[in-house]
């Protein structure tokens, strides 16, 4: 039975009016957040500062009247969502009759352009009657199955930060940003793809660098640089056979070109200052390599790349390792260093540094 409409309440806040055309594209501006992981806050601001006609930018949230899909092709963001506010005391208040109608409406805009083909609920209290009543009217209204774990229309309340009343937030993509369509292999210890945007835009990128990319692994690193732009070279290596040929299927998935062979990084027998960017994922003594193995590889790592990178070369190093690297690169009086950032990423909070070679 269709409800009564509550016209003696505003439907929306003051501080998210409905969306209003933009005079230059004509088309109407939607209200959008950005999510990146948290320590690379500033990477994301600075690619948002790319998209053109975004605009009344407030960290990471902001108005913007073009497609979406351009927003689904930022590098340094885990995802990207539409937002809307309703000025409701509680989630229940998102189930007045007009209040669900517009909720709706605006999920169904999202799930047009994303192409989702399942919803989910992403809020505290997800269990919670409420929850389940939203989650029972959304299936009806969007003509969406509900599938609580894997649903890809990620639909998130939240209270607003500030005002009374609550944000929805819909993920416009099925997928995280940070899934990369080129990850067809993916390895234990394989590196979130945004932290390997991120190392490179920050190590700095240069045409005319060589690049290498010890310990390739599963080819995070070396795919989001050619992605990026062009190099003079650029090849990475990998102990494990297995880790090469998954770098190799991603490679192929990517479209690219990158050359990546089994070998040991510390033994390559490539000439001295064959590279003018060495990018390394060190191993971090969890998943894939013990803490004992580290305390060899890292001073000897520290050391042969020295011997490999030009001499006004640059080495990023991205380790979880965070006291054994600072005490090895003290002990050496090798590099200049700097902290590039810190990241919370897969339960870890691995730092990224920047070294150049002392004089
Ligand atoms: C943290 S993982 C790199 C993950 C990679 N960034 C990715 O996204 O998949 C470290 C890698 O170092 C490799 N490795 C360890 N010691 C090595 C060595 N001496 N030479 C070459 N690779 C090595 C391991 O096989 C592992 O694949």
């Amino acid at each position: 039975m269709p409800r009564p409409a509550r016209p003696d309440r505003p439907a929306f806040s003051r501080r998210s009016p409905r969306p209003k055309p933009d005079h230059r594209t004509r088309q109407p501006a939607h209200e959008y957040e950005l999510e990146a992981l948290r320590g690379l806050e500033h990477v994301a601001v600075t690619e948002l500062d790319t998209v053109p006609l975004a605009r009344d930018i407030r960290g990471l949230r902001f108005w913007y009247p073009g497609d979406p899909e351009r927003l689904s092709r930022l590098r340094s963001v885990v995802a990207a969502y539409r937002i809307r506010s309703w000025d409701v005391p509680r989630p229940r208040g998102l189930l007045g009759n007009q209040q669900l109608g517009e909720l709706t409406d605006f999920l169904l805009g999202v799930a047009e352009v994303g192409g989702h083909r399942s919803f989910r609920l992403g809020a505290a209290g997800k269990e919670s009657g409420v929850m389940q009543r939203l989650a029972e009217e959304l299936q009806t209204g969007l003509n969406l199955p509900h599938d609580p774990q894997d649903g890809e229309l990620l639909i998130r309340l939240r209270p607003q930060e500030d005002g009374p009343g609550w944000d929805v937030l819909a993920r416009i993509t099925p997928k995280p940003l940070s899934a990369r369509p080129w990850r067809v292999c993916n390895m234990a210890g394989g590196l979130n793809a945004t932290v390997a945007y991120a190392a490179h835009k920050l190590a700095g990128q240069r045409d005319q660098d060589r690049i290498f990319n010890p310990m390739s692994g599963s080819g995070t690193l070396l795919i989001e640089r050619d992605l990026m732009g062009p190099s003079a070279a650029m090849v990475g290596v990998d102990l494990n056979p297995e880790a090469v040929r998954c770098a190799k299927s991603n490679i192929q998935a990517a479209g690219r070109e990158i050359e990546v062979a089994v070998r040991d990084a510390l033994h390559t027998e490539l000439p001295a200052r064959s590279f003018d960017l060495v990018m390394a994922d060190l191993p971090w003594g969890d998943a894939i390599s013990t803490h004992t193995d580290n305390e060899a590889l890292y001073p000897a790592f520290l050391h042969e790349m020295h011997r490999l990178t030009s001499q006004r070369g640059r080495l990023c190093v991205i380790t979880h390792e965070i006291r054994l690297f600072e005490r090895v690169l003290s002990a050496q009086q090798k590099w200049h260093a700097h902290e590039l950032f810190q990241v919370a990423s897969g339960g870890h909070h691995p730092k990224a540094y920047l070294l150049s070679k002392r004089v």
